[in-house]
């Protein structure tokens, strides 16, 4: 099947997609990202996403390229186009393309604007998610950042590849106290010993997930117990549930932490129920 991708203004075949070599993205990665599920043909967590986008951006001080209701009309369309009915939709934005230099150009050109969708196969990661995933730990060795969403992943691409040579799922990054802050491509959280929800406080050096916060809001509505208390890898492996989330992983269960089984190494109740909650919530609210 064909795929397309929007490059700067138009929708090209996804083969002969380029960027410029002097992208500040691609030399410096000097730009920002965002990523959402598609359920039902739809953007999950919308509205979400668009605001740490736009925090980003800020954050950065690169240009908004366009309004949010433009944005969300190019993104629909790169769904369209594809023909993904379940899948995941990339944004990102650079600060623009401009001869090699640190600083920012001056003057000011125009930020560069790459999207692309792809289909997922939901039933295949269903049945994934169902047997649960293991997880290894890393030393947090990220910039003090990490609550913008920026290209700049060569930590979490390492981190990640890490856990692929280890038969992992995800990588937990671990900081100076000992104290798991994230994963690679996910927030992490436990139900600990007590039955309480934990999971790192956003004043943190991490990403604000949406995931997060849309699970939240499920969370608070079933009354179950939540505190952003920090684990240790220790507690984890102590913990009577765990699971990451993201828009690529939804609410992934976790079996296994740095090789030691939780419990009886089988995917945890409460988190296969937050997943099915979060799904639903998430399929609801899609726009
Ligand atoms: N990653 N933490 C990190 C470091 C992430 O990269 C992500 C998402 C999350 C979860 O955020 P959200 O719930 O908003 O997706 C947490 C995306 C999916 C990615 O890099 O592909």
């Amino acid at each position: 099947m064909s795929r397309f991708a929007y490059v700067n203004g138009r929708f090209v075949r996804h083969g002969e997609a380029v960027v410029p070599i002097e992208d500040r993205g691609y030399q410096l990665a000097d730009g920002v990202y965002e990523v959402w599920a598609v359920f039902d043909g739809k953007l999950a967590d919308a509205e979400g996403h668009f605001a740490r986008l736009w925090r980003s951006l800020d954050a950065l001080r690169i240009a908004h390229p366009m309004s949010q209701a433009s944005l969300t009309m190019v993104l629909r369309e790169a769904v369209r186009r594809n023909k993904v009915k379940e899948g995941l939709c990339y944004l990102q934005i650079t600060r623009g393309v401009a001869k090699r230099d640190h600083a920012f150009p001056n003057p000011a050109v125009p930020p560069a604007i790459v999207v692309t969708a792809k289909s997922l196969d939901r039933s295949a990661a269903e049945a994934k998610a169902a047997k649960g995933a293991s997880v290894i730990s890393v030393p947090e060795n990220r910039w003090g950042r990490c609550d913008i969403k920026s290209i700049g992943l060569l930590p979490n691409v390492l981190a990640k590849q890490a856990a692929r040579e280890r038969g992992a799922l995800e990588a937990w990054f671990v900081d100076d106290m000992g104290l798991v802050t994230e994963g690679a491509s996910s927030n992490a959280w436990i139900i600990d010993a007590e039955g309480a929800l934990r999971t790192r406080d956003t004043n943190a050096n991490i990403l604000r997930g949406v995931t997060r916060s849309t699970l939240l809001e499920v969370i608070r509505e079933t009354g179950l117990p939540f505190s952003e208390k920090p684990f240790t890898i220790a507690e984890a492996q102590a913990a009577k549930e765990a699971f990451i989330t993201g828009a690529g992983s939804l609410v992934t269960p976790i079996t296994q932490i740095d090789g030691v089984k939780l419990g009886d190494g089988q995917p945890g109740p409460v988190a296969i129920g937050l997943r099915r909650s979060y799904m639903e919530r998430a399929r609801l609210k899609a726009v």
